[in-house]
């Protein structure tokens, strides 16, 4: 696997391949996805030609995060020659119109049992709309294309494509047995043939399968797909990001980029409140760094305010390929842990006895060892 090197704590590695074509930003509700995607998607445009960013999360918050109004439309980021959004809307991820994209035309008997199959089988719908999007936009001339994923994971939905379908596909035989004759009957009372219509729509779900199996392809090959996960230094999202991680890897879909969002550091103007959360966070970075030593591991700091516009994500994304350096001081004063560790060592004392010291008079310093 990846050797020291490939392990840099910065998402270097995905500026360097050339060769990809779509990145993944996936993780837990509120982490920083849309934020880390944007950012990628801002150091992708100074070293690719042409980068999408794409969302499907009927929040909107590609518009957000640059303070500009996108659509379903790819539009160019203001500020950027090269670096375009693109925002789905949740209505075109419908049922409704992933049954229209099949063009059975008007409410027919073949489009209520597709809507039959696709009740039973609700993984289908997402996967024929997400197939419709990876289509259009695989026509678009984008050199690399940024997906940012909504939390409750499309994406790990289109991974089960294949199962999903197959069983869709038992699904329709089934269906077939049971309304075949109803069908015929129906399609002849209105002139038409049943047999065509039946073959139409086996023939379109074929090429949707065909579809699927490429977009799969493309998923499974390294050189052009990665996956991104985003986390906070918390139980819950290092406990979300191993299960996706675990989830990625069964399906074959290449991932070694974490990146670890919203860290505090020991900032002189840190609070004992906020040091505090820093011992929790230091924690789980621990576990972290344990549990994914060979992947590429960036730490984001986190910032005073949100990060919102083109400017404030170009200061941010520098964090994603020069990783994060507090400085001593803030506004010329130094925190109160660096002072104690600086003393005890410069006068050679135990600092474990300063801290206590400190401690019984009430002027608790926390401990950031
Ligand atoms: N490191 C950070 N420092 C300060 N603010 C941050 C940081 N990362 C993200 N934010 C802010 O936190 C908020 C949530 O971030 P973001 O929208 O990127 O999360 P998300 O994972 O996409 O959320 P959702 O699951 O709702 O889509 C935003 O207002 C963003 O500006
Ligand atoms: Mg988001």
């Amino acid at each position: 696997m990846a050797d020291e090197e490939d392990c840099a704590p910065t998402v270097q590695n995905l500026l360097d391949q050339t060769s990809l074509q779509w990145i993944f930003v996936g993780g837990k509700g509120g982490v920083g996805k849309t934020t880390t995607t944007c950012s990628i998607g801002v150091l992708l445009s100074q070293v690719r030609r042409k980068v999408l960013i794409v969302s499907t999360d009927p929040a909107h918050n590609l518009s957000d995060a640059f303070c500009q109004k996108f659509t379903h439309e790819p539009t160019l980021v203001e500020g950027f020659s090269n670096l375009y959004c693109m925002e789905i809307e949740p209505a075109s991820m419908t049922s409704e119109a992933s049954v229209d994209s099949l063009g059975l035309g008007e409410e027919s008997a073949m489009q209520s049992m597709f809507k039959e199959l696709g009740g039973a089988m609700p993984g289908i719908d997402e996967a024929m709309s997400f197939t419709e999007i990876m289509k259009s936009v695989q026509k678009m001339d984008y050199d690399v294309i940024c997906f940012d994923t909504a939390p409750t994971g499309h994406t790990l939905r289109l991974l089960r494509f294949p199962t999903t379908l197959q069983t869709a596909f038992e699904k329709l035989m089934e269906l077939k047995n049971k309304y075949g004759g109803m069908l015929n009957q129906a399609a002849a009372m209105m002139g038409q043939n049943g047999q065509g219509m039946e073959n139409a729509l086996l023939s379109k779900l074929e090429e949707t399968q065909r579809v699927i199996g490429e977009v799969n392809k493309t998923f499974r090959n390294p050189d052009k797909t990665t996956f991104v996960c985003v986390c906070i230094p918390e139980f819950l999202s290092v406990y979300e990001t191993e299960r996706l991680v675990q989830e990625l890897t069964k399906y074959e879909i290449d991932v070694h980029n974490i990146v670890v969002n919203q860290v505090l550091f020991a900032e002189p103007d840190a609070c004992r409140k906020l040091l505090a959360r820093k011992r929790m966070q230091d924690k789980y970075l621990d576990q972290i760094h344990d549990l994914y030593e060979d992947f590429n591991v960036t730490v984001m700091p986190m910032r005073d305010n949100e990060v919102r516009g083109g400017e404030a994500l170009k200061a941010f994304s520098q964090y994603l390929i020069n990783p994060y350096r507090p400085d001593k001081t803030v506004d010329g004063v130094a925190s109160s842990p660096q002072v104690v560790k600086f003393l005890a060592e410069k006068f050679d004392l135990d600092k474990d006895k300063v801290f206590s010291a400190l401690d019984e008079q009430g002027l608790t310093v926390p401990r950031l060892d």
